[in-house]
């Protein structure tokens, strides 16, 4: 890299727009969408698709609700042709899908992408050619007139022939290639010169599709760029404004999306964002980007695991664990913080509307279930989890509540354990460290089994307990107003009670014949240390007498 004065690269020179007005609108209805994934999405393949393959990936489109598909480049390759040849001979097209083919500027191509078109009942014919200073004099070496004449003479050419397809309604699409990099005056000129020749009308308009081909400056130069040519366009209303962005500065999203404020209707993408380079506009964040605003996008991403399968499989591409809506990581929580606050949004919802109301979870764009996600998995616990995470988890996959007072210790011991092992812990895993530290323990105190009498006049409860105590087994006896005090007189009479009750709660777990029982006991030693236990069994009775042995032995272990 060049260090210092940066002689290389030079900044893009920003449209003179100084009344734009998109800065100040918002977006309240959804674009025309138009998918361009076995077009532009599949030129950009290692292995592009195979027709069944394309098949596939139609037929998915189809389901999501686009209704503009650009099938391919039918002149470019026998693959492209036989798709649509074989989408028609199976009577594959829904009917208000309209089939979109590119061709370059070209006689032959044009005339073979029209044989391509046979039997098709509508079609939009989409001609390009390049545009900007650097292709009109690198790769062509041809003046703007001579540029704007390709185009135009394209344009010819098609509405000459549309007349040798009668049963098909064709639509014009024209898009001058670089348009993100060329003189927006030149890209008007072009444009409303290949209008002149079309002859659109409001109620038959012509696309115009004004590509950022290469990103070259920032998302609000290209909204300038498309203001500008919106206020500028002779007879706007016969002119169907589109976008088709890249993302080689990564905000190809960004830059439609204020594309849209600046005056486009019509929007050019594909799935996940597969294209060439750095990609094509992810179709699917946009959109979802709009929902969570609270517009309908009229595209379905409500089975979005299935559709990224099978754009998976397809196109042989990964979607990134970070991708937004639909990568592996995006409703999972971490950080303890984060999933404190995520539990926090997702019981008051569930309070206050019954989980009907609007969407308010912190640290959470949307509601991971409208895309066919999974509450389950939003918190993780790793090292950064904090007691919140893991309460959730031991709450919703083993049903037990633990008392607020001891998430925070219960989280710092699976913390440790996460941090030890450098890795994330499963939910059975998180269980598992609760139970070796809190539940059922047995060293060096063990409750074997106890038997107990009730004087219901005195309101007294005598027990007598078999246990072991660092390996001795025996008896003990002992009396209170219920089993827990009674066995605490009990190990008072050993001279084992060195603690205070401090609490001591219960619930059931499950239902039915399986119905458990957990509780909950906190002491404090004599040194103020505070200690919580807990007892897991199928006797209410026995849970708690559990819970107290647990504390008493975590008590016992922590100071030994
Ligand atoms: O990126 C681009 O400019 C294109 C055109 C063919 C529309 O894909
Ligand atoms: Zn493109």
């Amino acid at each position: 890299m060049q260090r210092g004065q940066i002689t290389k690269y030079t900044a893009f020179t920003p449209i003179d727009l100084p009344d734009r007005q998109w800065p100040a609108k918002t977006i309240t209805h959804p674009p025309i969408w138009a998918s361009v994934d076995l077009r532009d999405g599949n030129q950009a393949l290692s292995i592009p698709m195979t027709i069944d393959e394309k098949l596939e990936m139609f037929e998915l489109l189809v389901s999501i609700g686009f209704k503009e598909i650009e099938v391919g480049f039918p002149s470019a390759s026998d693959t492209e042709f036989n798709f649509i040849r074989r989408l028609v001979a199976e009577d594959r097209i829904p009917k208000d899908v309209t089939l979109q083919v590119l061709v370059q500027a070209r006689e032959h191509l044009i005339r073979r992408t029209f044989e391509s078109l046979q039997g098709v009942s509508q079609a939009i014919v989409h001609l390009y050619n390049s545009t900007s200073p650097v292709q009109r004099r690198i790769t062509f070496n041809k003046s703007k007139d001579e540029i704007k004449a390709i185009a135009v003479e394209g344009t010819r050419l098609i509405k000459s022939l549309v007349s040798s397809i009668p049963e098909t309604k064709i639509r014009l699409e024209y898009s001058p290639e670089s348009f993100s990099d060329t003189e927006v005056d030149y890209a008007l000129e072009v444009c409303e010169a290949v209008m002149a020749e079309w002859g659109p009308t409001e109620e038959e308009p012509i696309i115009l599709n004004l590509p950022a081909t290469v990103e070259v400056a920032t998302p609000n130069v290209h909204a300038d760029q498309i203001e500008w040519f919106c206020r500028h366009l002779k007879n706007r209303d016969q002119a169907i404004i589109s976008l088709h962005t890249h993302n080689d500065r990564g905000t190809g999203i960004a830059a439609t999306e204020l594309g849209l404020l600046a005056g486009a209707d019509r929007v050019e993408g594909t799935l996940f964002g597969n294209g060439e380079r750095t990609g094509n506009l992810d179709l699917m964040t946009v959109a979802l980007n709009l929902y969570t605003q609270g517009v309908d996008p009229l595209l379905d991403f409500s089975h979005l695991e299935h559709i990224r399968a099978v754009y998976e499989r397809v196109t042989r591409m990964t979607v990134h664990e970070r991708h937004p809506y639909a990568g592996d990581l995006v409703f999972t929580a971490f950080s303890g913080s984060h999933q404190d606050a995520i539990k926090k949004g997702m019981d008051a919802r569930k309070l206050e509307s019954g989980e009907q109301g609007r969407w308010e979870v912190p640290y959470l764009a949307i509601d991971p279930a409208d895309i066919g996600r999974d509450y389950e998995a939003i918190i993780r616990i790793n090292s950064q989890s904090g007691k919140g995470g893991v309460a959730y988890i031991l709450n919703k996959d083993f049903g037990l509540d633990l008392p607020k007072a001891m998430h925070p210790e219960v989280g710092t011991v699976v913390n440790a354990a996460a941090d030890q092992g450098s890795r994330e812990l499963s939910a059975e895993e998180v269980f598992a460290v609760f139970q070796k530290e809190y539940v059922n323990l047995k060293s060096p105190l063990e409750l074997f089994s106890i038997e107990r009498e009730d004087f219901s006049k005195r309101g007294e409860v005598q027990v007598e307990a078999e246990v072991s105590f660092a390996g001795e087994t025996m008896t003990v006896a002992g009396t209170g107003n219920g089993p827990i005090s009674a066995f605490v007189d009990a190990l008072q009479a050993k001279g084992w009670k060195d603690f205070n009750l401090l609490d001591y709660r219960q619930h059931s777990i499950g239902g039915g014949s399986k119905t458990k029982a957990a509780a909950y006991i906190q002491i404090q030693n004599e040194a103020g240390a505070t200690f919580f236990g807990c007892g897991i069994d199928a006797s209410i009775e026995m849970a708690g007498l559990q819970a107290l042995v647990s504390a008493f032995n975590r008590a016992h272990s922590t100071s030994s």
